[in-house]
C-alpha cells in the first residue's frame, strides 16, 4: 500500500496540475494561464513534432515533406486536426510516428499551433 501511493503520488499530481490548468483556462479564460497552456503544447512540439516539422514562426522543416507546423491552416482548419490526433493520426505515412496524448496534450498542441500560425 505504502509502494502504491508512492510511486503513482508524483504522476497524479502532474496529471491533477493540467486538468487544473485547463479548467481554469477553459471557465476564466485567463490569459496568463492561457499561456501556460499554449507553452506546455510548444513543450509537446519541441519533443514530438520537431525532429521533422518545423514548430517555430521562423525555423525550416528538417524533414523536407513536413509542412511547417506554422502553415498548416493554409490546408485546413486547425481545428480539425484534433479528431485526427485524437485517433493517433498519420500512421499511414510512413516517416511519420504514431502519436498517441491525452486530450488535453492535444488541446494544448493545438492551442500551441494555432498561437503560430502566418495568418495571424
Ligand atoms: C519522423 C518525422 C515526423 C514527425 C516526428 C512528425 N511528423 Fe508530421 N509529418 C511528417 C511528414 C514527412 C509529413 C508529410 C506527409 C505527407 O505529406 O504525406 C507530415 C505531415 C504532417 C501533417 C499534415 C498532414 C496533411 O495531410 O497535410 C500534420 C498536421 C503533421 N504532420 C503534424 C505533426 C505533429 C503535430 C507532430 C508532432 C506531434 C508531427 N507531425 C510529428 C513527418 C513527421
Amino acid at each position: 500500500m505504502h509502494g502504491y501511493q508512492s510511486s503513482t503520488s508524483l504522476a497524479d499530481k502532474q496529471v491533477m496540475k493540467h486538468l487544473i490548468l485547463v479548467t481554469a483556462v477553459v471557465m476564466l479564460g485567463a490569459s496568463a494561464l492561457a499561456d501556460e497552456f499554449i507553452d506546455y503544447g510548444k513543450q509537446i512540439a519541441e519533443a514530438n513534432c520537431q525532429q521533422c516539422h518545423a514548430i517555430l514562426t521562423d525555423d525550416e522543416s528538417r524533414h523536407p515533406e513536413a509542412p511547417r507546423l506554422r502553415e498548416l491552416s493554409e490546408r485546413y482548419p486547425i481545428d480539425t486536426l484534433e479528431e485526427a490526433f485524437a485517433e493517433g493520426i498519420y500512421a499511414g505515412h510512413p516517416d511519420m510516428p504514431q502519436f498517441e496524448a491525452s486530450p488535453e496534450q492535444i488541446g494544448a498542441l493545438l492551442a500551441y499551433i494555432n498561437s503560430i500560425q502566418a495568418r495571424n
